[in-house]
């Protein structure tokens, strides 16, 4: 493991996932015993070695309240492929929170974004974790979307759709909208860890670490918050 600084941003580089896993767990570690109430957390292949370490942890959560990124629309949430189900099964299950609290892909728009933002303002988040698409979405904050967004109704880029297909029967399958907390209610979080593995995260590491900051790589906002670590793998990383 190496660790670096660029402006704001600490760069861990690590062996691989398992490793990245580990690291990540060790800076929740210390948020929850500094006192952190309130997390945010996300869904996709990298944050499941993260919470396979936390399921095993003695971390007690029972007390603390969880808050997801997304959410496909359309799916309930005990469809097998939402993110409310793979919450469950990752981390949920083995670790009871106080509160969970992950969009609804049934609800109607208006009311949910509305309920959504209450939930995130009414909680302010103390660590944000946060994967990355390969082009440099956040949450499900595809390439174009205003900085100052909260919680809003995103139709999915063909690109995301391509890239999460390999979760359903066929890419038919895969819901073409999703509810996400916006760019805004992201860099609200006191912290930020971001996590990416593998040559496909590479060029949207790079842009997000050292390319302009522009609503064309939504992630690029990271530069300007205060407090962000990124735990990559060399892959991931090669880029830089
Ligand atoms: C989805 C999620 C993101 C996630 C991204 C990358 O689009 N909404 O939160 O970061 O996929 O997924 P993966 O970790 O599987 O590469």
């Amino acid at each position: 493991m190496n660790s670096t600084e660029n402006g704001n941003m600490k760069i861990i580089k690590v062996k691989n996932k398992q490793d990245g896993g580990e690291i990540a767990y060790k800076l929740i570690r210390e948020a929850h015993e500094s006192g952190a109430t309130v997390f945010g957390l996300a869904t996709g292949s990298t944050p499941e070695t993260l919470y396979s370490v936390l399921r095993k942890s003695d971390l007690d959560f029972s007390d603390k309240i969880a808050i997801n990124l997304d959410e496909y629309i359309g799916l309930a949430g005990d469809h097998p492929q939402s993110y409310k189900t793979f919450m469950k099964e990752h981390l949920f299950n083995d670790k009871p929170f106080k509160e969970t609290f992950i969009p609804d892909g049934l609800a109607e728009e208006e009311s949910e974004v509305k309920h959504y933002n209450t939930v995130i303002e009414s909680n302010p988040i103390d660590v944000q974790i946060l994967g990355i698409g390969t082009n440099a979405h956040i949450g499900f904050n595809e390439p174009g979307t205003p900085f100052d967004t909260q919680t809003h109704k995103v139709a999915l880029t063909d690109a995301t759709i391509e890239a999460n297909k390999h979760n359903f029967d066929s890419e038919n399958d895969v819901p073409r909208f999703a509810y996400s907390m916006g760019i805004k209610s992201i860099m609200s979080a006191k912290k930020i860890i971001l996590l990416a593995y593998g040559e496909n995260k590479a060029e949207a590491v790079a842009n997000t670490v050292s390319g302009p900051v522009t609503e064309d790589v939504p992630s690029s906002i990271l530069q300007k918050h205060p407090d962000v670590v990124l735990i990559l793998d060399e892959a991931a990383a090669s880029q830089l």
